[in-house]
């Protein structure tokens, strides 16, 4: 058609044609009768992705306190909704619930989880209903949570030991570390059934699915880059679904043959419960029969949920402790009038605890573990008068509700526990400005369990020890700073001196 020196320009100028009508059709919401919710100008390809940063939370923060509580962005193709205020979050979470009871899935979702099937990113529907059935059933509920009471009690006698050591030692604990292992350890046990394996790497398997589940994939939103794989996420998830397949293959076959040498299905672990399960004939109490697959994904789906998040908790809890010495000595103080010095802290002490559930509270407000809630809407709907496509993602900013001075007063950015005392505020999710587990049909389900293991590692890492930091180390040096991904825990490790409290070994 085109001899070969015309064909350069005529596709260089179709280029540019067609770069600039996106450009002006993103740009061009209030002229169109669906109006979208005010938002910055968005560039040609990339949209407002340069506006995110490596910090997103803080980022979109500030550009809400510009255009509002509820604010549109374009992330590369597609279009986002940031949720900023708690009366934007009560539409979205609450009043408009079912329509935006969806999770958007991403490339990495769909190769680590299966096609994103589980809990966590299947879309609201019957699926995901009966794998939310199964794990509260078999996980997550309270009578569960007594009968793997056990499990945290040994992992934190274990942990108890070994900072006994170090206090002897003159040690300085990498708290972050020390936290992070015991999480994992206690999370995998009660799930599969063990923390390590004769044959593959577990945790590093576990710990690189959670760290690409965090990093943000430009295929997501720029889907013409899909087949580039410029970040080599693609290939990397590749391996290790194919590795992290084999390890859950290998852990399904050994319950299965337990299952037929010991026909009493006698099992301990949320992983032996599915398999049983599996093989039980399908009746009108259990009318989804799960599938090797949903196992996998729905087992993947609650560690990644459970370690980091309730590590991450006790990390900033921890960290605010050292930096605010009074709260610390109260919370000692409640520690020794309520247990004594003469024991550890037991399960059924935390109900009698009512400052140390004040401060895990102030710790989840200032830090959110999940800090931007995602949803995606079932289909295109009217949120007050603005237009909300089915496509978009749904970003409810919980970590700038947590800081909102209008909401938690001039000193919203202060560690202060009291602020909950006397005050109607709970953590379940009833109140939009604070629902650090989430809120609707999507909230978190593992609260309990979530609640209890933070608040039980707290009690006893403050009451067995004294805590300082390290190298004569200032309260306000402390740095503070976070790093975004699917939880957001400390950019830099938490260390600190720490030195026996109670007066003798009371564990054995
Ligand atoms: C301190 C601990 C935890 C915090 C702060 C936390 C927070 C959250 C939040 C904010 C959500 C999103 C809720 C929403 O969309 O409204 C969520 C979802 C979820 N959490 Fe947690 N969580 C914690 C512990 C756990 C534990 C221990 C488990 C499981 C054993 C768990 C399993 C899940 C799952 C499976 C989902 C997805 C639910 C769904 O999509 O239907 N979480 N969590």
């Amino acid at each position: 058609m085109f001899s070969s020196s015309l064909a350069i320009p005529v596709f260089l100028l179709l280029t540019f044609i067609y770069i600039i009508s996106i450009f002006l059709r993103s740009n061009n919401h209030n002229e169109n009768a669906h109006k979208r919710p005010p938002g910055p100008l968005a560039l040609p390809i990339i949209g407002n992705l340069h506006l995110l940063g490596t910090l997103p939370h803080r980022n979109l923060q500030s550009l809400a306190n510009k255009y509002g509580p509820i604010m549109s962005l374009r992330l590369g193709q597609v279009p986002a909704i940031v949720v900023s205020s708690p009366e934007a979050a009560e539409l979205f979470l609450k009043t408009h619930d079912p329509v935006f009871a969806n999770r958007f899935q991403t490339q990495v979702t769909d190769y680590l989880f299966y096609g994103s099937k589980g809990l966590g990113f299947s879309d609201y529907g019957s699926y995901w209903r009966a794998m939310k059935k199964l794990s509260v059933q078999h996980l997550l509920s309270a009578s569960n949570q007594e009968l793997i009471g056990h499990v945290r009690w040994e992992e934190l006698k274990m942990v108890v030991k070994s900072l006994e050591k170090a206090a002897k030692m003159g040690e300085i604990v990498d708290v972050s570390k020390k936290v992070h292992g015991l999480l994992e350890d206690i999370v995998y046990k009660i799930i599969l059934g063990r923390n390590k394996d004769d044959q593959f790497d577990l945790k590093g398997l576990i710990s690189e699915t959670l760290r690409l589940g965090g990093v943000f994939n430009l295929a997501d939103v720029l889907p013409f880059l899909a087949a580039l794989d410029l970040q080599g996420l693609k290939k990397r998830c590749k391996e290790i679904s194919r590795v992290l397949d084999q390890l859950f293959e290998k852990i399904i076959k050994e319950h299965e043959e337990a299952l037929n040498t010991h026909k009493d299905g006698k099992r301990e672990d949320f992983i032996g419960i599915l398999v049983s399960l599996m093989h039980q004939p399908n009746d009108d109490e259990q009318n989804y029969q799960i599938t090797r697959d949903d196992i996998k994904a729905n087992v993947l789906s609650l560690i990644s949920g459970a370690y980091e998040t309730s590590a991450v908790a006790v990390e900033w809890t921890m960290s605010e402790l050292l930096r605010n010495p009074r709260v610390m000595k109260n919370l000692q103080n409640e520690l020794e009038t309520v247990i004594g010095m003469n024991r550890m802290v037991e399960e059924t002490d935390l109900s009698k605890l009512n400052y140390l559930n004040l401060v895990v509270m102030e710790s989840l407000r200032l830090h959110p573990v999940v800090a931007l809630i995602p949803r995606e809407p079932a289909k295109d709907f009217m949120v007050d008068e603005y237009y909300i496509e089915k496509n978009s993602r749904i970003l409810v900013n919980l970590w700038a509700i947590g800081r909102n001075p209008q909401v938690w007063s001039d000193n919203a950015e202060m560690f202060y526990p009291e602020r909950f005392l006397n005050s109607d505020i709970d953590i379940h999710g009833h109140d939009s400005q604070f629902f650090p587990f989430g809120s609707g049909r999507r909230k978190c389900p593992g609260m309990q369990m979530g609640l209890t293991t933070v608040k039980f590692v707290m009690a006893q890492l403050v009451h067995c020890f004294n805590w300082e930091l390290p190298f004569g180390m200032k309260t306000d040096d402390l740095d503070m700073t976070e790093s975004f991904g699917l939880s957001l825990p400390r950019s830099k490790h938490l260390s600190a001196m720490v030195t026996n409290r109670l007066s003798k070994v009371y564990h054995e």
